[in-house]
């Protein structure tokens, strides 16, 4: 056993000024150790924070302090200074004072570090799956540490507010039937009931539209939600979905309490005042100004029909169109940027180019008409840059939209302290999927069309409009819900037209179309994704770095060797599951 009789009665970080003089202990980590001529320097570091540690010749700790090394685990007695004039630490909250160490205890030690955390930029050069390997380590960093509570205070926040607001929270169940929002389902094995499976919840979806049947009219519920689809920054196999749901609203409703919420948890959490009502713009409009669903408004370069230039002009057919927007880099055009752009446009299948104020075109040419008519319709300016691109009018605005964003993010157009809400909404509600050619729901087939377009339903699925909305934060799409269908009648003419026979509706769905018989009211909702919420509002750009054990981008976690092989007590238990 190891003997601790040291126990803290301060936080590392919490020391000031006013503590000069007091004797305090603290307990916590090793950050660094500096020997300086007779002196060692210890960098004390706990949740709280780091404080600086002296330990003097005279301390009866002085020889003990030689074994010790980064990441040990002591506790330290001692008496709060001042620090001399020359050696405090603006940078350091606690750096006005030090701590004189008069006894030092060690409760563990440390072995030599596999990664460098304390040091920054040594961290960058590490690769992630070592980092993951040693989340436990890499975890003990301030920015991790830092990103993990502001999860946690965002969480408590919106549960704050939601049950202010005569929210209920309530638990679903994860080991379910398949609940579909477009992605693969991961599948248990039941013992008992043999070659059945349960489906992981993709999201609490159809549980909380039988919870409006119940009549609990305001719900909500912190869920971990499982898709097996493949990792990127923002999307993990397993996420948590702040999820809500609402009896007798409208749209306008749902997305008032929302707007509310996140005025809420900005000001609370970062101390930020959010303007609302939020912009809005409709999925065409947002199409039409950014070539994308999810933009970030905090910088312009916002695309237009340029009018003047012909597709052939840029060697695309007639009846194509061109399109373009200006941008200010700040700074030079890099060859490594042109590079990329001209992958994107590769890939994306449009003809692209970029053209500056003095008329010199990269990527592609153009003949002199056609560069006076681009410099003059976007008014180019010397610091400025234009891209354009031809070819069908969506292909074209998405590829736009793509280098508009890439643009932003590699120049840093958008200001990083700026917090930019909008929502979007008339979304149409089909589209077609590329692979089988079928339609299918932009959300999820439980969302109601615009009831206008309800007649436009079987003649031009594609014209229809679904009563859905995604609010979108710096680009980042960060909830998305809609008004649902109650009508079982409706509900099976949504699910026929997606190709389901009726006895494939009443396998899959047969309970949510018989609970939409029993007095199912109006209602609404929308899930949050807090992963992305919480990494927006800490600056992050993976989501990985908000979550404290994330999978890696092959949907692995190196630290527990998870996905692994099954026991084989537990195959023998379902003798049915064979495995070669
Ligand atoms: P949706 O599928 O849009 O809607 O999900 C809601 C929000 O969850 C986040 N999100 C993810 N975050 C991390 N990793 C993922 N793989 C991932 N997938 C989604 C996004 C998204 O906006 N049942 C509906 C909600 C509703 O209609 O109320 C749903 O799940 O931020």
């Amino acid at each position: 056993m190891i003997k601790w009789v040291l126990k803290r009665t301060k936080g590392c970080g919490e020391l000031r000024k006013d503590d000069v003089g007091k004797e305090v202990v603290l307990n916590g980590w090793v950050h660094t150790v500096r020997r300086v001529g007779k002196l060692v320097f210890i960098l004390l570091r706990d949740r709280s924070g780091v404080a600086q540690v002296v330990v003097t010749p005279k301390s009866k700790a002085y020889e003990l302090i030689k074994s010790i090394d980064r990441e040990y685990v002591i506790a330290v007695k001692g008496v709060v200074r001042a620090r001399p004039p020359k050696q405090v630490n603006p940078e350091m909250p606690t750096g006005e004072v030090e701590v004189s160490a008069e006894d030092v205890e060690i409760l563990n030690e440390s072995k030599p570090l596999p990664l460098p955390i304390w040091d920054e930029e040594l961290m960058k050069t590490t690769s992630e799956t070592n980092r993951l390997r040693y989340r436990f380590l890499d975890l003990r960093r301030d920015r991790i540490r830092r990103n993990i509570i502001l999860r946690a205070e965002v969480t408590e926040a919106m549960r704050e507010f939601y049950r202010s607001e005569g929210f209920i929270e309530i638990e679903t169940p994860y080991l379910a039937r398949s609940t579909p929002e477009g992605a693969r389902d991961f599948l248990v094995p039941s013992r008992l009931h043999p070659k059945k499976f349960y489906a992981l919840t993709q999201s609490p979806q159809l549980f909380k539209q039988l919870l409006m049947v119940a009549g609990f009219e305001k719900y909500f519920q912190v869920a971990r939600c499982f898709r097996d689809e493949d990792p990127r920054a923002d999307r993990q196999p397993e996420f948590t979905q702040f999820d809500m749901e609402m009896s007798f609203v409208s749209r306008e409703d749902v997305m008032h309490v929302v707007e509310k919420s996140m005025k809420y948890v900005f000001k609370k959490v970062l101390n930020i005042t959010l303007q609302t009502p939020f912009p809005r713009l409709t999925y065409e409009e947002a199409i039409h100004k950014y070539g994308t669903d999810k933009p970030d408004i905090r910088f312009g370069a916002e695309l237009r029909n340029l009018e003047n230039v012909k597709p052939e002009d840029m060697k695309a057919p007639s009846n194509d169109v061109v399109r373009g927007f200006k941008i200010v880099l700040g700074s030079d055009l890099r060859n490594e940027v042109l590079e990329h752009l001209s992958k994107m446009f590769r890939s994306t299948g449009v003809k692209g180019l970029v053209i500056d104020s003095t008329g010199k075109t990269y990527l592609g040419e153009l003949g002199a008409e056609a560069i006076k008519a681009v410099t003059q319709e976007l008014r180019i300016e010397s610091n400025e840059l234009g891209v354009l691109a031809s070819g069908p009018y969506m292909k074209v605005s998405e590829a736009l939209g793509e280098v508009r964003t890439y643009l932003g993010r590699v120049y840093g157009l958008a200001d990083p302290k700026k917090f930019s809400f909008l929502w979007i909404y008339e979304f149409p509600f089909f589209e077609v999927d590329e692979e089988s050619g079928r339609l299918t729901p932009r959300h999820h087939p439980f969302t109601m069309p615009k009831p206008e377009d309800l007649s436009k339903l079987e003649k031009d699925p594609l014209e229809v409009k679904a009563l859905s909305y995604d609010l979108v934060l710096n680009g980042y799409e960060i909830a998305g819900g809609s008004i649902r269908i109650h009508d079982r009648r409706l509900q099976e003419r949504m699910l026929s037209l997606l190709g389901l026979s009726k006895e494939e509706m009443i396998e899959r769905y047969g309970f949510l179309l018989e609970a939409l018989e029993y007095g199912a009211p109006p209602h609404g909702g929308i899930a949050f994704g807090l992963d992305r919420l919480v990494a927006v509002m800490a600056g992050e750009e993976s989501i990985r770095e908000v979550i404290a054990f994330p999978k890696n981008k092959e949907m692995a976690d190196p630290l527990t060797g998870s996905p692994a092989k099954a026991p084989e007590e537990y195959l023998r238990d379902i003798p049915w599951l064979k495995i070669e």
